[in-house]
């Protein structure tokens, strides 16, 4: 019913992922290879039509919207007076930082962990402060005593989360998101949870939003949703901060407000509202074509390609591949790889951690370019 095997042709646009030579194929930046939702491009669209695009303000229905998505999705109740829109999920943190914490503090997060966040900390004069996840039979677990004695510095005023976390695609269980956030709460660090992959659990138990936690532990939280991974639609650029504690909802807003990151573009609006009220089929439907590709990639590397580890959770359509075997840095993989092959892959490094053990595909593509992306892999690490 909806086309998952044809790629929109993206070559020589605009597209930051295709724009490489004409025998390269990148499965690098987190952006898919399929078109979003029709109801999302029919209410651009209508949009478009109108043909006046002055200055807008998010409505009720549009958080309402949002509000719906979560309650009937993810059984997560979300009051719209905790919400504000913001133009993106990153510009969203970067301005958090600013008025949350301050110059010099340490801003607590589990790397290896999504890149831009170290940019957000470091660009505006903090400090990194990881608790960096341990590895052990290829997976990942938080260090609860070393979590517990960074957050108790007193310097570290906030958290970044990444719920689920990218690029490892661990879902934190319930479990783990009261014990983060009780910790964070007796240490007075405001938690910061990026929920943009939370719609994205291709198999197995939900993901559990921050802001429906326990109501006396949501209050020192700050959730960041979005429909730009969801529905493929990160030039979009729209997001919604929530924030259940009046104060500090205020503060994120004017913080928001300040930083000129809370005014919508002509699509935003029409394209949550749709993506949030008629996209949901088109979701189910993806997720399974995703999961479908999760396993035709680790079914890929157990057979073709042994000395490779996949050490991902259920989440995001990003595969963490541990390629420690080798004995070269990623960094020296990706290049290897590029010029033997053509595919372009995300070099684990730029997450730190051990990151540097580790490449990062992105199969969100359909199956004929997702197969050519694995042969290539194949001939790239070949000896
Ligand atoms: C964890 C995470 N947060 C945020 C973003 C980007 O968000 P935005 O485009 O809304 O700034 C990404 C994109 O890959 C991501 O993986």
């Amino acid at each position: 019913m909806f086309d998952f095997t044809h790629a929109p042709q993206r070559r020589h646009s605009d597209s930051i992922k295709w724009h490489v030579q004409d025998d390269e194929l990148p499965m690098w930046i987190a952006d898919m290879d399929f078109q979003t939702a029709p109801a999302i491009v029919s209410a651009m669209q209508r949009k478009l039509e109108l043909g006046a695009f002055g200055y807008e303000e998010p409505q009720a229905d549009y958080f309402g919207a949002v509000a719906q998505w979560y309650q009937h999705v993810h059984h997560a109740t979300a009051d719209p007076e905790w919400m504000t829109f913001t133009t993106g999920v990153i510009p969203a943190i970067s301005a958090i930082v600013r008025r949350i914490s301050h110059i010099g503090d340490n801003v607590l997060v589990q790397a290896p962990v999504y890149n831009m966040f170290y940019h957000s900390i470091e660009n505006n004069g903090r400090h990194v402060l990881s608790s960096d996840l341990v590895y052990t039979k290829g997976q990942y677990a938080v260090d609860w005593a070393d979590l517990e004695q960074k957050l108790a510095e007193p310097l570290t005023t906030l958290m970044i989360l990444c719920n689920p976390h990218n690029p490892i695609g661990r879902v934190w269980t319930r479990a783990e998101l009261t014990r983060i956030a009780t910790l964070c709460q007796q240490h007075h660090v405001v938690l910061l949870s990026d929920e943009i992959h939370g719609d994205l659990v291709l198999n197995g138990p939900d993901y559990t939003p921050v802001f429906s936690l326990d109501a006396e532990l949501a209050q020192t939280t700050i959730t960041l949703v979005s429909p730009s991974k969801t529905f493929n639609v990160a030039a979009l650029h729209a997001a919604t901060a929530i924030v259940p504690n009046t104060n500090l909802h205020a503060s994120v807003d004017r913080g928001l407000n300040s930083d000129e990151v809370a005014e919508p573009n002509l699509l935003a609006i029409p394209g949550t509202i749709a993506a949030y009220t008629k996209g949901e089929e088109w979701l189910q439907a993806l997720k399974q074509q995703l999961w479908r590709n999760h396993q035709l990639v680790t079914e890929f590397v157990a057979r073709e390609l042994p000395s490779v580890h996949v050490a991902s959770g259920p989440a995001t359509y990003l595969i963490w591949l541990d390629i420690s075997s080798y004995g070269k840095s990623a960094t020296e993989l990706t290049q290897q790889i590029r010029e033997r092959s053509g595919l372009i892959l995300s070099d684990g490094s730029e997450y730190r951690g051990n990151g540097s053990h580790f490449l990062r595909l992105n199969f969100a593509c359909p199956e004929a370019m997702l197969k050519d992306g694995l042969q290539r892999l194949k001939k790239g690490l070949a000896e």
